[in-house]
């Protein structure tokens, strides 16, 4: 299975992390979380003081941190300018801030480069919104996950403490909204991406029918 590609699209809290992950460690490949790159963009402007309601100031100075990913599916890392970010890009500052810094051209530009660099070599799991459309377009196989609005802000609360499904639900929305509606790669199902709704299934069941898709495949 040398220089297999998995892409694993579709909208927050429907399970990618957890299924990438899976499917990663149980095909011995790597894991890739380009979500955590554009977030580790994010953490670094707002650090840096940038308008993040200017567009031209984020794209001035995109290219300027070192983002670095560690792609081992047990403990995935990433690293701004040598400091370990996993924890501060997960903080409800970022999360709220993400969309806009996504939405510029010049940021994705430079992280598709990097994401593409790290996938050339296959192998590897990449989880995100426009990996089977953008990133990775000739992988051998395309997941977009989905789920029902209320179940993906039911996953989303019980990682968050202090969060409720309400407040989860109405925070998606407007992330959902302005990722797949921005002008540059937004949210799609790439041509011969597999729709799989995970509503009604566990976490098992759905790592499983990646499995099978991708002996289908391959
Ligand atoms: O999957 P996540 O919630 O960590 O992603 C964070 C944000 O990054 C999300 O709002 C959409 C954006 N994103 C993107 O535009 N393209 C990707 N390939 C991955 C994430």
């Amino acid at each position: 299975m040398s220089g297999l590609v998995v892409a694993m699209d579709g909208p927050s809290g429907s399970g990618k992390s957890s299924v990438s992950r899976g499917v990663a460690r149980a095909l011995g490949l790597r894991y890739l979380d380009t979500g955590a790159m554009y977030r580790a963009m994010t953490w670094w402007m707002l650090q840096q003081g940038v308008d993040l309601a200017d567009p031209a100031a984020i794209a001035a100075r995109s290219g300027e941190p070192s983002i670095v990913s560690g792609t081992d599916p047990e403990g995935p890392t990433i690293q701004v300018d040598g400091v370990d970010v996993g924890g501060p890009i997960r903080e409800a500052e970022v999360t709220g801030a993400v969309s806009a810094v996504a939405a510029v051209p010049e940021v994705r530009a430079r992280l598709v480069a990097l994401q593409r660099e790290l996938a050339g070599a296959g192998d590897i799991v990449v989880e995100g919104r426009d990996i089977g459309s953008v990133v990775c377009p000739d992988a051998a196989v395309k997941v977009y996950l989905t789920a029902s609005a209320e179940a993906r802000a039911r996953r989303r609360s019980a990682e968050l403490t202090g969060s409720t499904v309400e407040a989860q639900q109405a925070d998606m929305a407007r992330r959902d909204t302005l990722d797949s509606t921005r002008k540059t790669d937004p949210l799609s199902m790439a041509d011969g991406a597999v729709e799989l709704d995970t509503t009604a299934l566990n976490l098992e069941e759905v790592i499983a029918e990646v499995l099978r898709l991708v002996k289908e495949r391959t």
